[in-house]
């Protein structure tokens, strides 16, 4: 099959949809490439880089021609009269917003899946493009607003005077607002984040920005979070509550980075005109949000606005593609990974598994049918809503439920009981036990406390490598088997046996992990 890469045409003018080493990953796919003459440019990647890499240069009618298409930027009704029957189109299709596209897509009986209806599940990740290009947009989104601001980032104290640092609110902490954080903060400005989703406050704080908390008054039945992993869309209770805060946050800003999405909803309007009235002069927003109607009342989409007191809001919705190359690179990665899932031997023939969650989500029409929206995809990883309350900042009080069953409440007088019969126990054992078995479990005793508490205390996200290290302890078990597995006994052998067996899938399992994790971390040339 012949998969081609027309040129982005007007929006995401400057990316392209491959590059010259995901060429290579097609045709290793079985698949002939044809790339439009010229589209790299943008991105510095040159025809002849493409020739070098072994795909064909073509026309624009050529590639759309394909049998199978990718497309980087928006899909119109002329683009799908020039795809020929039965192909099948990849590209960012925007299909809650498209649906005449989704009408002349089914109609053409093309098979078609966006780009921008991947599933946010773990397996979902090397093939999200939306997750791509807003890393990029969040970092860009920076960019922007430390070009347009008129002043330094980072504080300073110097011999001519103090300068003091610019403080920065991110309202949203998704891919693109945790760039934002990032970059902001690299550049030495006072980084403040908001985000519906209780559960992003640790990433927020790890990212070295502070949380913004709502006042407990304001917090009442704010809980932005929905089953899916993603926020919910606020009560108009809600959305007057969340205010306050905005018009105390706006005020004290010199920027501010909006990226609220509710997935297929128009964007929510946070920052209202009054709020931009009470900036500083000279304070700039930046607007993520504005191709879905922005974040901020005074955004204009693709547009630079300046307010009557002087506030600068920016509405610009191609900040990804202004630094085409990385972008280009990632989405043609991206694409490289949704190929190879569609070509399982790697025989240049697409095929598409709709009993794959992933493909059936990004599937918008197939055989004359729209087949968009899919069913809901759960995120296993998000916990129940229940045990949280609470928008970020406020942690869910410690939930009753353990293990999903309710564990019964003791009354103080029953818990004495309790541990009067323990220790009554204990010491009726302790008296008729060898001394060795005491000195052994003092030993346990005290090694189960202690680690308690040095687990309990370390940070979520280093538990694996923690892991991964104190399995290493299972050493001393292997070592004991070691020495015990040529005992006379057959059922002391046996034990060491299983013994060495289990210590050792703990040991190296442990260090392959940290390994993998590990390697997550590490740059390489690509
Ligand atoms: P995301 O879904 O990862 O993040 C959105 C975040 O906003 C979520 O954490 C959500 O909890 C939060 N949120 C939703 N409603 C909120 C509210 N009312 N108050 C506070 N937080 C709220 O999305 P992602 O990928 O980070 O994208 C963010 C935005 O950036 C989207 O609107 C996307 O379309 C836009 N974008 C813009 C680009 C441009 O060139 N302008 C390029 C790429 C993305």
């Amino acid at each position: 099959m012949q998969i081609g890469f027309p040129s982005a045409g007007t929006a995401n003018a400057a990316m392209v949809g491959v590059t010259p080493s995901a060429v290579q990953s097609f045709i290793d796919l079985g698949y002939h490439v044809a790339v439009e003459q010229g589209s790299g440019a943008g991105a510095s990647f040159s025809d002849e880089s493409f020739a070098d890499a072994g795909a064909e240069l073509v026309g624009h009618e050529q590639a759309w021609g394909s049998d199978v298409v990718v497309s980087v930027g928006p899909v119109g009704p002329d683009d799908v009269a020039r795809l020929r029957p039965q192909a099948t189109i990849i590209g960012l299709l925007n299909p809650a917003r498209n649906p005449e596209l989704l009408s002349a897509l089914a109609l053409a009986e093309i098979t078609a899946l966006s780009l921008d209806a991947v599933p946010r599940i773990s397996r979902a990740q090397s093939l999200d493009v939306l997750s791509s290009l807003s890393n990029i947009a969040g970092y860009r989104a920076v960019i922007e607003a430390a070009n347009e601001y008129g002043a330094l980032f980072g504080g300073q104290v110097t011999a001519a005077g103090t300068v003091k640092p610019a403080r920065v609110l991110i309202v949203g902490a998704g891919v693109a607002g945790l760039a934002a954080i990032a970059a902001a903060g690299n550049l030495g400005a006072i980084v403040r984040a908001f985000d519906l989703r209780p559960e992003v406050g640790e990433q927020i704080e790890s990212m070295g920005a502070q949380v913004v908390r709502l006042d407990s008054a304001h917090l009442e039945g704010v809980s932005g979070k929905s089953s899916d992993g993603y926020a919910k869309e606020m009560t108009r209770e809600q959305a007057s509550s969340t205010a306050t805060m905005y018009a105390r946050e706006s005020q004290a800003a010199d920027i501010i980075i909006t990226t609220a999405l509710i997935p297929n909803k128009p964007a929510p309007e946070l920052i209202t005109a009054e709020m931009v009235a009470a900036m500083k002069p000279g304070s700039v927003i930046v607007d993520l949000a504005a191709a879905n109607g922005g974040n901020c009342a005074l955004t204009q989409a693709g547009e630079r606005v300046v307010s009557d007191n002087g506030v600068i809001v920016l509405g610009y919705t191609d900040l990804a593609s202004r630094l085409p190359r990385q972008a280009s690179q990632l989405f043609a990665n991206n694409v490289v990974n949704l190929v190879r899932l569609m070509t399982p031997e790697a025989d240049g023939q697409c095929e598409l598994d709709l009993d794959d969650v992933v493909q059936a989500h990004m599937t918008v029409t197939r055989a004359g049918e729209i087949t968009w929206p899919p069913p809901a995809v759960s995120v296993s990883a998000t916990p129940p809503d229940e045990q949280s309350s609470g928008s970020v900042g406020h942690p869910p009080e410690r939930p009753e439920k353990a293990g999903g069953s309710l564990r019964p409440s003791q009354s103080p007088a029953a818990r004495r009981v309790l541990v009067g019969i323990g220790a009554l126990a204990f010491v009726v054992i302790a008296a008729n036990s060898p001394p060795a078995l005491l000195s052994h479990f003092m030993v346990l005793a005290l090694a189960v406390v202690l680690g308690y508490y040095v687990i309990s205390r370390v940070n979520h996200a280093l538990h694996t490598p923690l892991m991964a290290e104190t399995n290493a302890i299972s050493g001393i078990i292997l070592v004991g088997a070691v020495l015990q597995i040529g005992s006379s006994s057959a059922l002391v052998t046996v034990i060491s046996f299983i013994a060495i067996v289990v210590a050792s899938i703990n040991v190296f399992g442990g260090f392959w992990v940290t390994f993998r994790m590990l390697s997550m971390f590490r740059k390489d040339d690509s």
